[in-house]
């Protein structure tokens, strides 16, 4: 089976540009699917219609002729998706009838929005996970428990009443555990009522659709949110979302076989950020770090917190090819570094008297100090580079490091925000 399905996932702490990456690769998609994670998303796309900071829609959205997939395993509000949905239409007069949610797809409820910023409040300080309060931790709980609402329950008003009298008893005891107002069933199913109105038509079955196109060789696009350090299984556990960012996380969210990926790209960003707790070795504090963070406008696109900065880690990123099994790197926001005298890039990590040189779990995480190598800068404008050959030769060289260090290759290298700053390799 020939097939043309790519994932495009980020392979750092988040926010590494998936947005303008999707946005570019969609262009002549058939089909981009989010595949997991909910409104805690931010990624921005920037194209001939304006600026969009995208939290739950797919990067495919602008595409008239792509079919926009919000799949199985993402976690949906459709409070905030009709309120994305709205302001999208508003701007650009685009009617996003290509926007569709798998049936398996879980609801974010409004008692797990409530009980993410009260487990949170409960939380020691340094032991906050700095969640995005967008109920995605108690939503995935909930589908674990085997106690959540599907997208395709609202579709069936019988089973939707059923579910939630069966459940709600226990959820308002805990949320009258945190002193937080219960709910009753009625204004629960009036609320699902009101969303089978405005997105009923479309809630559909995916599988059918995306199995036809991926037996065609259409091509389709697999779009993950946040990145891998955050992964609930392979990130820095507790500090993690509840799902898996990954190419593995793709196939079981979108319900692609694994033999049928073609690409796999890894969207990695020339520094590093985070938001929220738990460990990044190459975090700076120093006025380095604010200058990153003021040139690279390093604010939450979701939560407008500042977002952590520091060094780029080969050692983090490597493991994060390694675990993805990426094909091919888009290394973004080249041009932040330009006036930059001196770059490092982390290569081991000194934990407990002992040299380290690969990524080892979270607690030891909590104790590294990284080993750094120098380079010069470039100290030249890069964001009017369209070619390879148009590069400085220091900046060609940092790129080149990365892509030793990490032994993949860096197909796409982006020098600005917009949709042509882009260098294809
Ligand atoms: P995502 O969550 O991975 O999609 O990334 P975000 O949208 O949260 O953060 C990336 C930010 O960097 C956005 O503001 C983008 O517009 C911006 N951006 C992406 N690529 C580049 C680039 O190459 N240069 C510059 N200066 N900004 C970029
Ligand atoms: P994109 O897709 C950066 C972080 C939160 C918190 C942890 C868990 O734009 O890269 P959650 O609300 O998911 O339970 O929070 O993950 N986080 C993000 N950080 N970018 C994001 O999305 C994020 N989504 C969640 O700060 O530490
Ligand atoms: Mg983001």
């Amino acid at each position: 089976m020939k097939t043309n399905v790519n994932a495009v996932v980020g392979i750092q702490w988040g926010d590494e540009g998936k947005g303008r990456i999707v946005d570019y690769l969609a262009q002549d998609a058939e089909i981009v699917i989010r595949f997991q994670g909910g409104d805690n998303a931010g990624h921005t796309v920037v194209n001939d219609l304006g600026k969009f900071g995208l939290h739950i829609l797919p990067s495919g959205v602008f595409n008239k002729n792509t079919m926009n997939i919000v799949s199985a395993g993402t976690v949906v509000n459709f409070e905030t998706m009709k309120e994305e949905m709205d302001a999208i239409k508003e701007k650009t007069g685009i009617k996003l009838e290509n926007v569709f949610i798998d049936v398996r797809a879980h609801l974010i409820m409004p008692y797990h929005k409530d009980l993410d910023g009260a487990e949170e409040g409960k939380r020691s300080e340094g032991a906050k996970i700095g969640t995005t309060k967008r109920g995605v931790g108690p939503c995935y709980t909930d589908k674990a428990a085997r106690s959540g609402i599907r997208a395709g329950d609202l579709l069936d008003e019988k089973f939707l009443k059923a579910r939630l009298e069966a459940l709600l008893p226990k959820k308002n005891r805990e949320l009258e555990y945190y002193g937080l107002k219960p709910y009753t069933l009625d204004e629960l199913l009036a609320l699902c009522a009101k969303w089978k109105e405005e997105f009923g038509s479309h809630i559909i079955d995916s599988v059918p659709v995306v199995r036809k196109a991926v037996e065609e060789g259409k091509k389709i696009l697999l779009e993950g949110q946040l990145g891998i350090m955050r992964d609930n299984d392979w990130g820095i556990y507790p500090y993690t979302t509840s799902s898996n960012p990954t190419a593995s996380g793709a196939c079981n969210g979108a319900g692609i076989p694994p033999k049928a990926i073609n690409k796999v790209y890894g969207v990695i960003k020339c520094y590093s950020s985070s938001v929220g707790g738990g460990p990044f070795m190459t975090e700076l504090f120093d006025e380095t770090g604010d200058k990153l963070r003021t040139i690279g406008a390093e604010y939450g696109v979701t939560t407008g917190r500042p977002r952590r900065v520091g060094w780029f880690d080969a050692v983090a990123s490597d493991y994060s090819c390694y675990m993805n099994g990426i094909t091919d790197l888009a290394l973004t926001k080249l041009d932040i570094l330009d006036t930059f005298e001196k770059i490092k890039v982390c290569t081991g990590y000194m934990i407990d008297g002992k040299e380290y040189h690969y990524l080892p779990e979270t607690r030891l995480q909590e104790k590294a100090q990284p080993i750094y190598m120098e380079v010069d800068g470039w100290m030249e404008d890069t964001t009017k580079a369209r070619k390879w050959e148009e590069l400085p030769k220091k900046a060609q060289d940092y790129i080149l490091l990365i892509e030793k260090l990490l032994k993949t290759h860096i197909t796409y290298v982006s020098v600005g925000p917009e949709r042509d700053q882009l260098i294809v390799r």
